[in-house]
């Protein structure tokens, strides 16, 4: 008998790698795609909402679309358009929007479906978590009804927006603090395990050459990557929001620690820093609250996801 499938929420701010999360859940057989929530991050709410809608016609299917923050619980506004380009896709041919906005807020539509799903929804999040932050703050009684959110975001040693930060918690510290004290399951694919779940060029040219839009789409938004990256000594396009998207398909490609993770809200050069008990002595008193992915079957992640977008079908 064919496996039910999963109740899920892709929360994301798309964003080019966000896009190809997203066109992989939309086609995942494992997962039933409820609701797709936009929030303000690495371009306005207005773009991040509207590529969410593109994508899915791309993939050509409908998904309800539903906007949230237009910015951070607190603090400035932080885009990241200098990686994702002014449209948040960098400009990269897409099919207008088939459907317009869904009614309803992405932190209403978070309760609702959780409560509907009480105990299955998991909520994959690969932008800030602002959209969750709110909805923690407004329906204190989430957590209970939510079996997991895996998310992108954070490291364990390095960040890639300051020194100590990487962009997803940078961008609003205080709703991932809220997220990672909530008591959910919480799944964080940091740049620890996403700079390692790259893209060569080879692998990139290779996606291309499979000529489906979806695939044509991936390669060209992702193949930036390639270049950008490199003064993080990374030898390709690390595929930071599919890789939390995979984990969730496939979790046996990846391994982990579970493990104590705190969002640094104050520090005057460490604001937004994911602080870890990982690979220290000194426990948390906290006790451990994150599964922290460190590692990657980056040869099997490649073809896996490679498959996933062939799969969308004949060019
Ligand atoms: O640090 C990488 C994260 O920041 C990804 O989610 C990317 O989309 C940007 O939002
Ligand atoms: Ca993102």
């Amino acid at each position: 008998m064919a496996e039910k499938r999963r109740p899920v929420i892709l929360d994301c701010d798309p964003g080019i790698d966000d896009a190809v999360a997203l066109l992989l859940a939309a086609h995942a057989p494992e997962l039933e795609l409820l609701a797709v929530t936009a929030v303000a991050g690495n371009v306005g709410l207005d773009k991040t909402s509207r590529n969410a809608r593109r994508v899915l016609t791309l993939a050509g299917t409908e998904v309800p679309v539903h906007a949230g923050a237009a910015g951070p619980m607190f603090g400035e506004v932080v885009t990241a358009d200098e990686v994702h380009g002014a449209d948040g896709l960098l400009g990269v041919p897409t099919p207008e929007p088939a459907f317009p906005l869904s009614e309803g807020a992405a932190w209403d539509v978070m309760w609702e479906m959780a409560l509907a799903h009480s105990g299955e929804l998991e909520i994959v999040a690969t932008g800030p978590l602002t959209n969750l932050g709110i909805a923690l703050t407004k329906y204190p009684d989430l957590p209970e009804h939510v079996k997991r959110i895996v998310l992108m975001g954070g490291a364990t040693d390095f960040g890639n927006t300051t020194p100590a930060a990487e962009y997803n918690i940078y961008a609003d510290p205080e709703a991932a603090d809220l997220v990672f004290r909530s008591g959910i399951p919480i799944v964080m694919c940091g740049l620890d395990v996403t700079h390692k779940a790259y893209f060569t060029q080879e692998e990139i040219d290779r996606l291309e050459a499979l000529g489906t839009p979806q695939a044509v789409f991936a390669a060209k938004t992702m193949g930036f990557g390639v270049e950008w990256h490199q003064k993080f000594l990374v030898p390709g396009a690390p595929m930071h929001d599919p890789c939390a998207m995979m984990y969730a398909l496939e979790p046996e490609l990846f391994t982990g620690v579970r493990c104590w993770v705190g969002v640094e809200c104050q520090g005057r050069h460490t604001r937004g820093r994911t602080v870890t008990d990982a690979y220290s002595d000194a426990k948390s008193p906290h006790g451990p609250n994150v599964e922290l992915i460190t590692g990657v079957d980056r040869d099997r992640f490649v073809d896996h996801l490679t498959a996933r977008l062939a799969a969308y079908g004949t060019p």
